[in-house]
Order: structure tokens, then sequence, then C-alpha cells
């Protein structure tokens, strides 16, 4: 079988290593600017749209992250962009829901234990004791019960705190208070005092974070945005900060990466921001689970992962 490998990043050949080892009767190449040769399998990072060209061959495309919106941003571009034949298939978890639930929790705990602002009294050297959140009224809502936003749910129930999930489909998990469909999304916003996004990015998920959303949460809540830059309206979160709607936030992902030295947050103290590395795609894992995939496919199994790309996740 032939296989593709494309990542924008510069460790292709550490890739190749592993994938060669996992799957010692494959013929892996590099796809590099030209390279209309045909492939069975593609295993890619935010491919160029010229990967896919002529390849009616193409079975499967294996997307090294969770999130599909870069490949399925191409397809909307230009329709007929994705092989029709080849499946897109996702990473799942792949050491990545661990790494998502200690980002959140710390962001949670933070906040709820007031770290960020005591590292504000630290700066003026002030000591001031100052009073603890009440647990019981420190709800978490999780926007995204998929992979990776059970498993955060799931960790957060266990500091005793309240959560919350929200998903298009019903959900059952323990401890947490599970809303489902749009019909349902108020009622899960009501009150929450930290909100957790991790939406995939659809073109109904866009946005999703504004100001009316805002608005339906406890006064002085918190953003912990760890899933992609379209779903914040970056304005209304300025606003929202400025008359004390939203006490601070926690921002990995952003509309446009990375993030310019002359965007507004970086200038706003309550906003604390890390460089989309919440939740890296690990090598070991990820070579792991695509090569599993592909001899269940070459077997002629069914694989989970698979993307519906009617519904964009
Ligand atoms: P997933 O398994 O596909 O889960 C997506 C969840 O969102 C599902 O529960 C789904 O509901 C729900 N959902 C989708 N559209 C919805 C809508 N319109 N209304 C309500 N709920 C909706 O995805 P995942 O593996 O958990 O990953 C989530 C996202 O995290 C990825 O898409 C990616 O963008 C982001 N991510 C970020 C990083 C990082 O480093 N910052 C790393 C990895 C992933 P159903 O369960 O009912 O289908
Ligand atoms: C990272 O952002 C991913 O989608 O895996």
């Amino acid at each position: 079988m032939k296989i593709l490998f494309y990542t924008p990043h510069s460790d292709a050949s550490a890739w190749l290593h592993d994938l060669a080892q996992a799957l010692p009767r494959a013929d892996l190449r590099e796809w590099k600017p030209g390279d209309t040769a045909p492939a069975d399998y593609a295993i890619v990072w935010r491919p160029p749209r010229e990967l896919f060209a002529r390849r009616a061959g193409l079975r499967a495309v294996f997307n090294l992250g969770a999130g599909v919106d870069a490949i399925l941003a191409l397809e909307h571009a230009q329709p007929g962009t994705l092989p029709r034949e080849a499946a897109l298939v996702r990473l799942e978890d792949t050491g990545m829901a661990a790494q998502m639930a200690e980002y959140v929790t710390y962001a949670v705990l933070r906040y709820m234990r007031r770290f960020d602002e005591y590292e504000r009294l630290q700066a003026e050297r002030r000591w001031h004791v100052l009073e603890p959140h009440p647990r019981r009224t420190f709800t978490v809502g999780v926007l995204g019960l998929g992979v990776l936003g059970t498993h955060v749910a799931k960790t957060l129930t266990s500091f005793g705190l309240p959560v919350r999930g929200y998903s298009r489909s019903e959900k059952n998990i323990g401890g947490v208070a599970t809303y489902a469909g749009a019909g349902q999304l108020d009622a899960f916003l009501d009150g929450v005092k930290v909100l957790v996004n991790l939406l995939p990015s659809t073109p109904d998920t866009h946005g999703v974070l504004n100001r009316r959303t805002f608005a339906k949460l406890a006064r002085g809540a918190y953003l912990v945005n760890v899933a992609r830059g379209e779903h914040l309206v970056e304005e209304d979160l300025l606003d929202a900060l400025k008359d004390g709607r939203i006490a601070a936030a926690t921002l990995d992902v952003f509309r446009k990466e990375p993030l310019s030295a002359d965007h507004p947050f970086w200038n706003e103290p309550r906003i604390t921001i890390t460089p989309h590395s919440s939740a890296e795609t690990l090598r070991e894992e990820s070579v792991q689970q695509v090569a599993q995939k592909i001899e269940a496919l070459e077997r002629g199994e069914a694989i989970s992962g698979i993307v519906d790309l009617a519904r964009g996740y």
C-alpha cells in the first residue's frame, strides 16, 4: 500500500520513521509539491489543496488532529477538493484528552481559588486574603461532549464542582448535568460560572461565544476557550471584560494564529494566552492509532473516527 505523509512542521522524518516501523509493508513518502503519483492513504496535518489533486484512488485521509476544520475549509472553498471515495478520519484522543483535562482543570482551579487575583496582589506586594468562591455555585459548563469534552467534564466532577455539559445529541455521563440541542442551550448557560468550549468549528458553532451567550452566564463568569478561535466574537469578549460580565478568560486558540503582536488581547491582564498548546498531537499514540486503522481497512473492517462531512465534525 502507498501512503503519503504531509505536515507543515519540520518533523516529517521522525513521523515517517515511526510510521515505517508501525506499517512495515507500506510504501511511505513525504508529499512534495508536484507529487501526483498514486496513493492509497494520506496522513496529513493542514495539507495544501494541491495534495488532493488527481487522487482518485485515495481510500482514506487521516487528519493528525481532532479538529478537521482546516481540511473542510479547503472543501468548502472549492467543493470536490476531497476525493469522493476517500473517508476523512480524525484522531480520537491519542493522549489529547488527558492533556485537555490538565489544562482546563488548571484554569478552573486557578479561578476558583483566585490565584489569578493573588498573582496581581503579589505584583503589588500586597498581603490580602480573598474570600474563596463557594464551590456549590462554581458551576462549570462544558460546550461539546465528544471525545475531549466528556473526559474534561468527568475530570472536573472529581473536584466536587457542579458540572454541566452540552452537545447535539443526548448524553448520560455520571455526575454531569447534560443538555442537548439548540432548544436547551439557554438552560445550559443559565448561571454557569466557568464556560469551557470544546465544540468543533462548524458553520453551526462559529461565533457561539458572543455577547448573548455571556449575558446568560453568572455575572463575573470565566471563559476557557480551547477549541477554535472562530468560536469567539473577540470584540464581545473585550466588552464583557470591560463591563464585568466576564471576570477573566483563558484562551488557547485564536481567529488568526499566531496571534499578532498588536492584538488587543495581549494588553488585557485578565486574558491568559497560550499558543494553541492545550492538547498537542502526540506522535507515538497517533502513529499507533492511524496504523491500526489502516490495517483494519486493509482487512475490510470498519473503523471509528470517520468524519461526517455534512455535520462538519
Ligand atoms: P468530537 O469528539 O467531535 O466532539 C464534538 C462535540 O461537540 C460532540 O459532543 C458534539 O455533539 C458537539 N457538537 C458539535 N456540533 C454541535 C452543535 N451545533 N451544538 C451542540 N453540540 C455540538 O470532538 P473532540 O475530539 O472532543 O474535539 C473537540 C474540538 O477540540 C476539536 O474539533 C478541535 O477543534 C478542538 N481541539 C483543540 C485542541 C487544542 O490544542 N486547542 C486540541 C484538540 C482538539 P454530539 O456528541 O451530539 O455529536
Ligand atoms: C488541534 O487543535 C486538534 O484539532 O487536534
